[in-house]
C-alpha cells in the first residue's frame, strides 16, 4: 500500500514569483485528527446572508488578518497553507526527492474540505460561536452567478480584495466555462450565459462524471510524480471560477488567479465552500460513490486547529460532513434539466 503524506519538516518554497510560503513550524508534536462534532449546522448561499451574517464573518477575518504572523491560524499564514500544498512546498515522506501537490489529482476534493473544516474551526474559535459556518458561492444556481457583492464587494469589510477583475465586478454574471483568451470576447446577453452555466454545469456533475475516478481526478501514490490528471469539476468550473475572479492587470491574475496567492482573498472559501458542495451533491443527490482505494483513504495531510496544533487527518475521516460538524442546505438544481 502506497498512501501519500508530506514531510511536514521539510517544507521549501521557491514559487514564481519568488515568495517562500512555508507556513510557521511549529515545535509541537503533530496531533491524530478525530472529528468531534457534537452537532452539524447548515452552511448557507453567500448571496443570501442576512447582513447580521455578514458582519460575524467580516468580524472573524479580521480576528484573523490581526493575528500575529507567528501565529499559523492568521489569514495569511491560512493562504500560505493552500500555497505550500499547491506549489510542492513539502516532500512526500519517505520519499524526499518527490515533490506533493494537491491539484489536478484524486486529493483535490478531500483536501480542500479538510481545508476548508479547519479555517471554518478556527473562525468559530475566534468569534467564540460554534454555531457558525462558512458561505458557499452558489455559482450553480441563476440566483448566484454574480460575485456575492453584499458580502465580498463592500470596501469596509475586511471580505473584500482590491485584486479581482474590476470587469467582473457584480452584476456581471459569470461564465462557468470562462478561459483567459475570453477577457477579450463580447460579453454574452445575461440570460443566455446563465442558460450555457446550467448546461456546464449539467455536463460536469453528470456527463464527464460517470465513474469516481472521473470525477474525482486521478490516482496519486506514495513515490508518484505529481499532477496525474484533475477531475471534472476541478478543471471546470473550478478553474474558470478562479481565472475569471482574479485581476488580469496583475502579472499572474492574483489573487484568485493564481494557486499561489488564490487563499488571500476570502472569496475563495466561499468557491471551495461550492466546490465541496458539489462533491455533497455527488453523494447525496446523484449517489456517485466514493473511491474506494485504501491508498486514497489511509493518505493524510497536515493542517493546523483552532488553538494553532499540527493536526494529521486521513482522507477517510473527510467523508462524513456531519461528523466534521456542518451540512449544506438541499437546495433546488436546475441545472438537472439542462442537458446540453
Ligand atoms: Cu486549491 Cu481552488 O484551488
Amino acid at each position: 500500500a502506497n498512501p501519500v503524506s508530506p514531510d511536514f519538516s521539510k517544507c521549501t518554497t521557491t514559487v514564481d514569483p519568488d515568495i517562500n510560503c512555508c507556513p510557521p513550524r511549529p515545535g509541537t508534536e503533530i496531533i491524530d485528527f478525530v472529528a468531534s462534532a457534537k452537532q452539524a449546522y447548515e452552511r448557507k448561499p453567500a448571496h443570501d446572508a442576512s447582513e447580521t451574517y455578514i458582519q460575524q464573518y467580516s468580524k472573524a477575518i479580521t480576528k484573523m488578518k490581526s493575528l500575529n504572523l507567528t501565529d499559523p491560524r492568521n489569514f495569511y499564514q491560512q493562504a500560505n497553507v493552500h500555497c505550500v500544498y499547491c506549489d510542492e512546498g513539502y516532500p512526500q515522506s519517505g520519499y524526499p526527492s518527490q515533490k506533493l501537490d494537491v491539484h489536478r489529482s484524486w486529493f483535490f476534493f478531500p483536501w480542500h474540505r479538510m481545508y476548508l473544516y479547519f479555517f471554518e474551526r478556527i473562525c468559530k474559535n475566534l468569534l467564540d460561536d460554534d454555531t457558525f459556518t462558512l458561505p458557499f458561492w452558489q455559482w450553480d444556481d441563476a440566483s448566484g452567478m454574480e460575485m456575492p457583492g453584499l458580502m465580498y464587494n463592500d470596501t469596509k469589510l475586511s471580505l473584500y480584495d482590491c485584486l479581482r477583475d474590476p470587469n467582473h465586478l457584480p452584476p456581471t454574471v459569470i461564465d462557468l466555462a470562462f478561459s483567459r483568451k475570453d477577457r477579450m470576447k463580447p460579453p454574452i446577453p445575461p440570460n443566455i450565459q446563465i442558460k450555457y452555466n446550467l448546461s456546464t454545469m449539467y455536463t460536469q456533475m453528470i456527463t464527464q462524471s460517470p465513474t469516481p475516478q472521473k470525477f474525482f481526478g486521478q490516482p496519486l501514490r506514495a513515490g508518484d510524480k505529481p499532477d496525474p490528471g484533475e477531475g471534472s469539476i476541478e478543471s471546470l468550473p473550478h478553474n474558470c471560477v478562479h481565472d475569471w475572479t482574479g485581476d488580469p492587470a496583475q502579472p499572474n491574475v492574483e489573487d484568485m488567479g493564481v494557486l499561489y496567492a488564490a487563499g488571500r482573498d476570502p472569496i475563495f472559501y466561499a468557491h471551495h465552500g461550492n466546490i465541496d458542495r458539489m462533491w455533497y451533491i455527488y453523494n447525496n443527490v446523484l449517489k456517485g460513490k466514493n473511491i474506494t482505494d485504501g491508498d486514497w483513504l489511509n493518505s493524510s495531510f497536515i493542517f493546523y486547529n483552532e488553538e494553532a496544533k499540527p493536526v494529521r487527518v486521513k482522507i477517510q475521516d473527510s467523508l462524513d460532513i456531519t461528523k466534521l460538524g456542518y451540512t449544506y442546505p438541499d437546495l433546488t438544481l436546475e441545472w438537472k434539466k439542462y442537458k446540453p
